[in-house]
């Protein structure tokens, strides 16, 4: 696919079927999330990837409306590492970048992807740090669901000229 094409094609997807993602191909979508641009290169982003769904079947309960979750073949926690950059800045904005990449990425490789959004402070953010003993200033961003689609998506046209403004608002 090219870049254009994989951007209108990539839509959520909420059902998966069972077939593990091949290693290879969870090492593209890693390796494309560390080419995402981030403010002065710090590039504050770690990764965990978890192939075991007992964990995530525990999380449905701070996370009703990703059930998914716990039948994914493959999810993928983005950790913001504050301490690189301690004034937070930009911590979501270098993470959200690297995200939508693996995402892009998958919908190359034939995959499907869901991002699970983990609010500041919430009780999945609690229990994502607490399950990953993730260290002082190392934060959870966000949960990407990867899988072969087992759901037919349509396509919408979003564009919407309303909301484009030429030199003035
Ligand atoms: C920050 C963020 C958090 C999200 N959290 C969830 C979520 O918790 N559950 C869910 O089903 N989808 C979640 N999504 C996916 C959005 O619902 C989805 O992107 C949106 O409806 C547009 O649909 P599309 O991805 O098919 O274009 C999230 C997306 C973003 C960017």
């Amino acid at each position: 696919m090219d870049t254009l094409e994989t951007i209108k094609n990539r839509q959520s997807i909420r059902k998966f079927d069972s077939t593990p993602i091949k290693k290879e191909d969870v090492d593209k979508i890693l390796k494309a999330g560390f080419e995402a641009p981030s403010a002065m290169n710090r590039r504050p982003y770690e990764f965990v990837v978890c192939t075991k769904s007992e964990f995530w079947k525990e999380m449905i309960t701070f996370k009703s409306t990703c059930a998914i979750m716990a039948e994914t073949p493959l999810c993928i926690l983005i950790v913001g590492n504050s301490n690189v950059n301690p004034t937070d800045e930009f911590l979501i904005e270098d993470c959200s970048a690297c995200a939508e990449n693996m995402l892009l990425a998958a919908k190359d490789l034939g995959y499907g992807s869901l991002w699970a959004g983990v609010k500041w402070h919430s009780e999945f953010y609690d229990a994502l740090i607490k399950h990953f003993h993730l260290p002082d200033g190392y934060l959870p961003i966000a949960v990407l669901l990867f899988g072969t689609e087992a759901e037919k998506k349509y396509q919408v046209e979003r564009f919407d000229a309303k909301k484009v403004h030429y030199e003035v608002f």
